[in-house]
């Protein structure tokens, strides 16, 4: 079996309840005792409806929130229980995030955004500039290098932002909606981007609301009302049939339906 590169043991997560006691009432629970593990190259999809918690799910994994119980355990190291002083240093060596809206810094070029960590890890500058290039032109923003954010695509932004999270070869690529912002033959793009990063052995964790989208992936993750209600893998289906599967069980989660896929 491939090492698990991410463990989410028995997570929950409340939000609110503040003051002098907590208020069952006043309280949301986002997430309620989430358990699955994500092997080391797996590809996969975080799907449910609005305000279900997949963002919640994600950000904890992410260490920019933490769980109220359960641990997450993330190439072997206990995330829940690091300590501040090394929580910057695990995310800007361990993991890669990509958001909705890239997040690039505008005072920085492209070519500088995606160098940031290695700069910040004082790699040498020529080895920076031959990872920069080289990922740059296989994910098709060599051409963007020397510009800012601002003088760049949507689309060139995100594919900006998936070469930044990965130029440290995290363990775990994190991406909460990608595509969001972006038109199809962007969307396209960026999905292209992360496949070839996947075949680079780069384990990849998105969510994602969309069935096409999320048909990129090896394996489904449902939750819904911060409980996860199913998972499903694409075996040997090809992407078209087994968006056909997400489409019918994602049917079935919002209907309300038990999971049996
Ligand atoms: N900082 C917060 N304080 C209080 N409640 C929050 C906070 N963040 C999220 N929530 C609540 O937790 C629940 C889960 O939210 P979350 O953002 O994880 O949903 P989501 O599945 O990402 O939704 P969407 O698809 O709309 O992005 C929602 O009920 C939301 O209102
Ligand atoms: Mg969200």
């Amino acid at each position: 079996m491939a090492e698990k590169i991410l463990e989410v043991r028995d997570v929950s997560k409340c939000y609110g309840g503040r003051g002098k006691k907590n208020h069952e009432a006043s309280m949301t629970r986002a997430l309620d005792h989430v358990n699955f593990y994500v092997e080391q190259g797996e590809y996969l999809a975080i799907m449910g409806p609005s305000g279900s918690g997949k963002s919640t799910l994600l950000n904890c994994i992410a260490t920019i929130d933490t769980p109220t119980s359960g641990r997450i355990v993330v190439g072997g190291k206990d995330v829940t229980s690091l300590r501040s002083k090394d929580l910057a240093q695990f995310r800007r060596e361990e993991l890669g995030f990509v958001f909705q809206d890239s997040n690039l810094l505008d005072t920085l070029t492209i070519r500088e955004n995606i160098a940031l960590a290695l700069t910040i890890s004082h790699v040498p500058a020529k080895q920076i500039a031959t990872q920069v290039e080289s990922l740059a032109q296989r994910l098709n923003i060599e051409t963007t290098l020397d510009r800012y954010p601002y003088e760049v695509s949507g689309g060139q932004k995100q594919r900006a932002a998936a070469a930044r999270a990965v130029i440290t070869k995290p363990h775990l690529m994190l991406a909460d909606e990608p595509t969001g912002a972006l038109d199809t033959k962007s969307a396209r793009d960026l999905l292209d981007a992360f496949a070839f990063l996947n075949s680079l052995g780069t384990t990849i964790l998105m969510v994602t609301h969309d069935s096409t989208v999320a048909s990129y992936c090896e394996r489904i993750v449902f939750i819904r009302d911060g409980k996860l209600w199913g998972q499903m893998r694409r075996g040997s289906s090809d992407r078209r049939s087994f968006h056909s599967r997400i489409v019918e069980a994602t049917t079935r989660m919002e209907e309300g339906d038990s999971y049996d896929c």
